[in-house]
């Protein structure tokens, strides 16, 4: 690269990663590969952590720092991952510092770290002026782990396969979400072996599951009458807690009330802040409770 190249590119770039919900979560059969084919439609929601990507020319290494304690910033960090992926395809070897600031809580169905991989993937796309296309960046995210595509076809999308089948879809309007995070997590490959153990049938996708797949521009009405998640029936049983966050949500006047991904955050759509705040006035009083209220969002963004 000469220099007045590299000059015009930026050196930093700041991106936020927002959480995710799923409005409809059905697992289906479980693959030769050991995972289970899904059927979700997934939404991005206002809670973020905020991703600053440097490049360095002093040395060619990823070096990330993470606010949290809980989460190491070396390389089992889904950001060092998604950084190392995409520097074996690049051609001309920089070094990265990133810094990674934590919102969105750890383990809790809400796609954190998936966020944070794709945000790290669209970020270098920018600040190496890669010019990948949004297919290109999906091959990069889908061995990452089954989530991370769907964050780069943010905000609304149908998710198929293990999580690589993403199709955006609009939706007219946006609603308010209150998140209910109850302090613990619900660990997702026990999720999946209790459905297996428990559940006497997989239940076929319907005509509308497919007309929902089809169709260009959805409606909340539309989205509401088939919102369900199937982990609800093994999580909730081990965790009565959720069912009653669940109910909290419903009578405070959710549309919908629903576990989100494998738990343990439960979530609840609602037409207005003014609701949404109010709803969530019922949840505080239980220290161990952490709240968001949180309009609908776009996808990952780019804030140079
Ligand atoms: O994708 P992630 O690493 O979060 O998945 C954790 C575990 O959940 C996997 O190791 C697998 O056991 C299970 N899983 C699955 N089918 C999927 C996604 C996850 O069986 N589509």
């Amino acid at each position: 690269m000469t220099k007045s190249a590299s000059a015009s590119i930026p050196p930093a770039v700041t991106v936020l990663a927002p959480a995710k919900i799923n409005l409809i979560l059905r697992i289906l059969d479980r693959r030769a590969d050991g995972y289970h084919n899904l059927w979700s439609i997934m939404q991005t929601v206002g809670l973020e952590d905020e991703l600053q990507i440097r490049r360095s020319d002093s040395s060619p290494d990823i070096r990330l720092q993470c606010d949290s304690a809980q989460l190491a910033g070396d390389r089992s960090n889904l950001v060092y991952k998604a950084a190392a992926a995409v520097m074996e395809r690049v051609p001309h070897k920089v070094g990265l510092d990133i810094q990674l600031r934590k919102a969105i809580p750890m383990g809790a169905g809400l796609g954190g770290g998936s966020s944070d991989a794709a945000a790290t993937i669209l970020g270098l796309n920018h600040v190496l002026r890669l010019g990948w296309t949004q297919r290109e960046m999906a091959e990069v995210a889908q061995p990452l782990g089954s989530d991370v595509p769907f964050f780069l076809y943010a905000p609304t999308a149908s998710v198929a396969g293990r999580g690589e089948l993403v199709r955006p879809v609009s939706v007219t309007g946006s609603k308010w979400v209150v998140l209910v995070n109850p302090g613990f997590g619900v660990e997702t490959k026990w999720a999946y072996q209790e459905l297996g153990t428990t559940r006497n049938a997989i239940r076929p996708l319907s005509d509308l599951h497919r007309s929902l797949e089809q169709g260009q521009e959805l409606s909340w009405s539309q989205l509401a009458a088939c919102a369900e998640n199937d982990f609800e029936v093994p999580v909730f049983a081990k965790h009565p807690l959720l069912r009653q966050i669940k109910q909290t949500l419903l009578d405070q006047g959710a549309e919908i009330a629903l576990l989100s991904g494998s738990g343990a955050t439960v979530f609840g759509l609602f037409a207005s802040e003014a609701v949404a705040q109010r709803a969530v006035r019922g949840f505080t009083a239980q220290a161990q409770l952490k709240t968001f209220v949180v309009p609908t969002s776009c996808g990952p963004l780019i804030r140079r």
